[in-house]
């Protein structure tokens, strides 16, 4: 006889207590036919290096099968460990290699915070890091951010008054969902905070190098010891590689490379291999970047160009300096949900601010990305949504 068993008698607490991300339920709309996507965090399929890919596979495949196709250490190829060094000017020793940033951050959040621990998020944050943070029953508190990043003076105030934190999470540059930058002034005052009081900073970086304007910005972990910096192929070169790193403290990398031991065992040798023949090719890397930083920046001017001649003072945007997104806040009442519904309706799909955290910023506003569609559907999705933006009036 069979036993049917039930969620609840099998199914622990944290698997019935995790929730699909909101973001993915939508995109799950937004992939209708007909639909122009403005939604994903997705690079522009042209600019997927898959000739290089090729190459450097077969050249992998045909010199070293027997190392690319094996186990590896959990920490990370050496030779890849050490690209990444040299790429990103750190010790070989302070760097490991994860399945993806996304990766990085479940690692981070499960070797710090127990139920109840504090983990600190800008407002609104990146979602793929509240689900890792909010999975090990950490307490988020959410701390207001602006064009210059999270707001170090509030986070001040909150220390002062008792907040502890583990953890202060950020993403540095061209931040997922707002677009905006952590200013230098902001970056000193953190990296102050965390060796007074004692928190690990967490610095998320997949966009830093696609930049277009402005001065670039040292990481924060040149500041202060008690910072973990993640970084990604997935935006420079292929997200599907999966392969992404963290660069910090051994007591911090170590107990990360011990879970992710039964995790995955180690990141895809085959992967891997491939990233490192990319990034031993200085010059091929570099050129490729600077046509993601061309073609990101092509886009963005068109897109945000046709925004504000159609929607004029309904809405309000910074000008990004780079990265892949626009922040777009209603000036006209228009709530978060209704614009997206509205949008959707008219077949454009935008991100409701709502699914990045609470509270004003979130509630009248829309991420959008200007990477992934092509010029003239860009057009067409900016039209699309200055005509579907009145309807999201109260
Ligand atoms: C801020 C941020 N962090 C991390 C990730 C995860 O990237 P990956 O796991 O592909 O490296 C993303 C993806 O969109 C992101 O926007």
């Amino acid at each position: 006889m069979h036993t049917h068993l039930a969620a609840s008698s099998v199914l622990s607490h944290r698997a019935r207590a995790s929730q699909s991300s909101v973001i993915r339920e939508l995109l799950k709309l937004t992939e209708q036919p007909g639909i122009l996507s403005l939604a994903g965090g997705l690079p522009n399929v042209d600019l997927l290096p898959a000739g290089k890919i090729t190459e450097v596979a077969e050249a992998v495949l045909s010199a070293s099968a027997s190392s690319a196709l094996q186990y590896s250490p959990t920490e990370g190829l050496g030779d890849l460990r050490s690209a990444v060094a040299t790429r990103y000017q750190c010790d070989v020793g302070e760097v490991r290699i994860t399945t993806g940033s996304q990766q990085g951050l479940d690692l981070i959040g499960r070797v710090c915070l127990d139920p109840g621990d504090v983990a600190v998020v800008e407002a609104p944050s990146y979602l793929g890091a509240l689900q890792a943070f909010g999975a090990c029953g950490a307490e988020i508190v959410a701390v207001e951010g602006d064009q210059d990043g999270l707001r170090t003076g509030s986070l001040g105030s909150q220390l002062a008054a008792g907040l502890r934190p583990k953890l202060v999470y950020v993403v540095s540059n061209f931040a997922n969902p707002t677009g905006s930058t952590l200013s230098w002034e902001r970056r000193v005052e953190l990296a102050t905070l965390a060796d007074r009081y004692g928190f690990l900073i967490v610095e998320d970086d997949p966009y830093g190098e696609i930049r277009w304007s402005g001065e670039a910005l040292a990481p924060m972990r040149t500041l202060t010891e008690n910072c973990v910096t993640l970084g990604s192929a997935s935006k420079i070169l292929a997200p599907g590689l999966r392969v992404g790193w963290c660069i910090g403290p051994s007591w911090c990398l170590d107990a990360m490379t011990r879970l992710k031991q039964a995790t995955d065992l180690h990141t895809s040798s085959l992967d891997q291999s491939i990233l490192c023949g990319l990034l031993d090719d200085r010059v091929f890397v570099d050129g490729h970047v600077a046509k993601v930083i061309a073609r990101y920046r092509g886009q963005a001017a068109i897109f945000s160009t046709a925004l504000r001649e159609l929607l004029g003072d309904q809405v309000s945007f910074a000008d990004p300096q780079g990265g892949m997104f626009l922040w777009l806040t209603a000036l006209d009442g228009s709530g978060s949900t209704r614009i997206f519904e509205a949008a959707l309706s008219n077949r454009v799909a935008v991100v409701p601010g709502t699914a990045f955290g609470s509270g004003a910023r979130c509630e009248q506003s829309v991420r959008v990305c200007f990477a992934t569609l092509n010029e003239a559907d860009l057009l067409t999705a900016a039209q699309r949504l200055a005509q579907a933006w009145p309807q999201s009036r109260p």
